[in-house]
């Protein structure tokens, strides 16, 4: 069987630094509560008429690839994850194709939310030990910014999220660099984190845009407490599950990525596993929680900080809406 490995990782975030104090500007929230309950002091928001999905994800692919030492003629496929796409449909992957000016590769979208790159990165490894691509460009990126409601009626939220977009290029290799992958999920919980619209789960007469009073449904709903209480659990069920499938302790893991919902789970976990600040790496202080793109991100950051080296034990985690949580081990080289 084909292995696979990351070859270049690459991350863009918008220009726009948008503090808490510019939040309490907006609505009733202040710098130390949303510090305290999230560790967030700042995060970036797009410009619209500069930043879409697809071309911050351009931005993050030409960093990849130049780490890399490839040209984006190289790219044989596209797995894109978010689920802020830049249309309702179609979705993200083929914009980014066209942004990329690749003529015609196939490009795959996926909506696992704060799961996605996990999920895009083991469907990625998936096809390239299949035998049926060499080189995929993996996508986590996120707009969340357009979409929040910036009154005190959306602060639980809008406090937490912001924009950007990470990718890593994933190639067949000799060596094992993706030891493993475990995607999990439970439905039953879908309402606990969810934006209900533009879905189709309507009558007619309820889908037509004019008839639509109450738009708070195109607003993220978090039940906040709820999504704590899982995450961490599930958080550490599934890096128990990466070890065990590979037959390694928790003090071998050299740096773990984990999803950047908030910084008090990240320090919940660390503790669990009782990992050093070192072995913990967390960015969500400067950007807050960018959904699909914050594991990419954070290890193009990591990677550029000389944090991840040859012969490291990665290992990137992650929980969110559906729920659905994932992780994935990676033997660096
Ligand atoms: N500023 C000030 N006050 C606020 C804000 C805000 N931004 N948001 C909510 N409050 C108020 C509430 O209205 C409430 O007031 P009340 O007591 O008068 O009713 C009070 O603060 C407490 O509200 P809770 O929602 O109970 O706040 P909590 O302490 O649970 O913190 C938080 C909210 C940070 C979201 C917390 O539930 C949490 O950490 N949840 C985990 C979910 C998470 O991190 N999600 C990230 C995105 S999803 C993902 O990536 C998996």
């Amino acid at each position: 069987m084909l292995n696979s490995k990351i070859v270049g990782l690459g991350h863009y975030v918008p220009e726009r630094v948008v503090t808490n104090e510019e939040l309490s500007g907006m609505m009733d929230t202040n710098n130390e509560w949303i510090i305290e309950r999230t560790g967030i002091e700042q995060r970036r928001f797009i410009d619209p008429a500069k930043d879409t999905v697809a071309n911050m994800a351009a931005k993050a692919t030409h960093m990849a690839l130049e780490r890399a030492n490839l040209n984006v003629s190289d790219i044989d496929f596209i797995v894109f994850a978010t689920i802020t796409p830049d249309y309702f449909f179609p979705g993200s992957g083929v914009l980014l194709q066209r942004e990329l000016g690749l003529e015609s590769i196939g490009a795959l979208d996926i909506r696992n939310a704060c799961s996605g790159f996990i999920y895009a990165l083991s469907t990625a490894d998936a096809f390239i030990k299949t035998g049926m691509y060499k080189t995929i460009l993996v996508i986590g990126a996120e707009i969340q910014s357009t979409a929040l409601d910036l009154t005190t009626r959306g602060r639980n939220t809008a406090v937490i999220f912001g924009d950007g977009a990470g990718a890593a290029i994933l190639q067949a290799s000799d060596h094992k660099g993706v030891l493993s992958t475990h995607l999990h999920s439970d439905g039953r919980f879908a309402e606990e984190l969810y934006v209900k619209d533009p879905g189709s789960s309507r009558p007619h007469a309820e889908r037509q845009p004019e008839q639509i009073l109450d738009t708070s449904s195109f607003k993220v709903h978090m039940n906040g407490s709820m999504v704590f209480k899982h995450a961490v659990v599930r958080f550490s069920e599934v890096i128990m599950e990466a070890l065990e499938a590979n037959k390694l302790q928790k003090d071998e893991i050299d740096l773990l990525i984990p999803h950047q919902a908030n910084l008090r789970i990240s320090q919940f976990i660390q503790k669990k596993f009782e990992l050093p600040d070192d072995k913990v790496y967390n960015n969500i202080m400067r950007y807050g929680n960018t959904t699909a793109g914050s594991i990419p991100i954070a290890m193009s950051e990591a990677f550029g900080e000389g944090k991840i080296k040859s012969g490291d034990l990665i290992c990137l985690a992650a929980f969110g809406s559906g729920f659905t949580w994932a992780s994935a081990l990676i033997r660096w080289s």
